[in-house]
């Protein structure tokens, strides 16, 4: 089956809202209609209601790099995932390797945030990915599938197709300028839908979109779409520039 690319931009902690007031006008030159992919747009949490109604009556999902499961509560400088949908965000980044390695994120961290973003209706781009380390002791596939299965372990099928997408970011290749070789990243994202059917049964494996991430670039991501088990990307640094990141939606366009 043909899946619909999906290309997210994740902005970390970067711009500010007159750049992004900017990049958002940029978007309407886009591509759009018939054969154009999903867009995805993760600003940092205190411009993500402007962003959401900048963009609002557009097809661009926006979403929140991270939110805590909690409703409420005493945590001193966070947000919580229904806040995220209160100002208009309709997705949210969860387990990114920034949360995992330097705010220590594990697992069942990632999970509460899992279930509490479903739960509100939010869809997920969960992240895996493993470290240079990790790699270099073979042991990229348990890590990804462990961070995989405990991700999504249980949850129903149609839930996973409907509003998780997946995305691989090795550690190693996150804002270094080492990108995975197409190959990698095809190994990897094929052992990721492999797990899926496995999991979630071979319909929700044929449906979901698995991105790829780091430092992907204009010049790297029609070999990387090009992998029949890469479906889109998650970018970092190249998607701070509305010119690089439109090159980058345009490589998606079927
Ligand atoms: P870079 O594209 O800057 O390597 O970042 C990738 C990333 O972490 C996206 O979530």
């Amino acid at each position: 089956m043909t899946r619909r690319a999906y290309l997210a931009g994740n902005w970390k902690m970067h711009l500010d809202r007159g750049s992004i007031a900017e990049f958002c006008e940029a978007t309407s030159a886009f591509p759009s209609g018939e054969g154009a992919p999903r867009v995805g747009l993760f600003p940092p949490a205190v411009y993500l209601a402007e962003t959401a109604a900048a963009l609002r009556g557009s097809e661009i999902v926006v979403g929140a790099q991270t939110a805590r499961p909690e409703d409420h509560g005493a945590f001193t400088g966070e947000v919580a995932m229904r806040m995220v949908r209160d100002v208009g965000a309709t997705a949210v980044i969860v387990g990114h390797s920034e949360r995992r390695h330097v705010f220590g994120e594990t697992d069942a961290d990632v999970r509460a945030r899992v279930d509490a973003a479903l739960a509100l209706g939010l869809e997920v781009v969960l992240c895996v990915g493993e470290t240079l380390d990790e790699r270099e002791r073979d042991e990229t596939a348990t890590v990804v599938l462990r961070q995989l299965d405990a991700g999504l372990s249980g949850i129903d099928g149609a839930t996973v197709a409907e509003a998780v997408t997946v995305a691989y970011e090795p550690v190693w290749a996150i804002g270094t300028g080492r990108t995975a070789s197409p190959g990698q990243a095809q190994e990897v994202h094929a052992l990721v839908r492999a797990r899926l059917a496995e999991t979630h049964g071979e319909d929700v494996a044929a449906h979901t979109i698995i991105q790829y991430g780091g430092s992907v670039k204009p010049g790297n991501i029609a070999e990387l779409l090009a992998c029949p088990d890469v479906d889109g990307a998650l970018v970092g640094g190249a998607s701070l520039d509305p010119a690089s990141f439109a090159a980058i939606v345009a490589a998606g366009v079927a």
